[in-house]
């Protein structure tokens, strides 16, 4: 198990970080507003310049990332002809977490932060690059299989810079092959489970 902390004796500077909401519209499959609160705290302690979310889905949390910083937020998701061959008739498989919605449709129609930049791909897969070592916060939030979210960790560790931050999305029992990743991941890597969220807290 990852060991579980409060965000503010992870981050003591969080507790008192002010975040704001930009037309906040939670939907099914998105994060809960305590845990958009406790990762926006994080964002605005760690003052990114860049940003890289695996998992964009509607891009309500790249929206506010992009909100509540001045990043570039690099947001992946799989290419929407993906998503248009969802099969919602597949109830033996509720880790594909993949949705019939086009993703990042929430920053496609806002006229908000334009410093958002979504790429099309499969997480395994994607060439990861141009960004090794360049992230100050690395967001991952892909598919719960144990072997998309060990693959998409260790992206992830590639990608954050020094001093920069990771941060899981679904470490609960709703998902037992992030927890599975994250539990094994955690003999190596320091990991903290934040308390009130399905957050994972990595601090590089
Ligand atoms: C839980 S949703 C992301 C939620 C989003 N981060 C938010 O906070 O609102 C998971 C997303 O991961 C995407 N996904 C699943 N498997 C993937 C893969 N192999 N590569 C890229 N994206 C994937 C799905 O299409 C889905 O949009």
């Amino acid at each position: 198990m990852v060991e579980k902390k409060p965000l503010s004796e992870l981050l003591p500077a969080a507790e008192a970080a002010p975040v704001s909401l930009l037309d906040w519209r939670p939907a099914y499959g998105g994060i809960l507003l305590e845990e958009m609160v406790a990762l926006l705290r994080v964002v605005r302690v760690i003052r990114p310049s860049l940003i890289f979310e695996i998992g964009t889905y509607l891009g309500e949390t790249t929206l506010q990332m992009a909100a509540n910083s001045r990043a570039e937020v690099h947001t992946l998701d799989l290419p929407p002809a993906g998503h248009a061959d969802f099969d919602p008739s597949r109830p033996d498989d509720p880790e594909l977490d993949v949705y019939p919605e086009v993703p990042g449709r929430r920053f496609a129609d806002y006229a908000g932060p334009s410093r958002i930049i979504q790429h099309f791909g499969d997480s395994r897969t994607f060439d990861y690059a141009p960004f090794a070592g360049r992230a100050d916060l690395v967001f991952v939030d892909g598919c719960h299989h144990e072997e998309f979210a060990a693959s998409d960790s260790r992206k992830a560790l590639e990608m954050v810079a020094s001093g920069g931050a990771v941060l899981w999305h679904d470490y609960a029992d709703y998902a037992p092959g992030v927890m599975r990743a994250l539990d094994a991941l955690s003999t190596a890597v320091p990991l903290r489970h934040i308390a009130g969220t399905s957050l994972v807290l990595h601090l590089a």
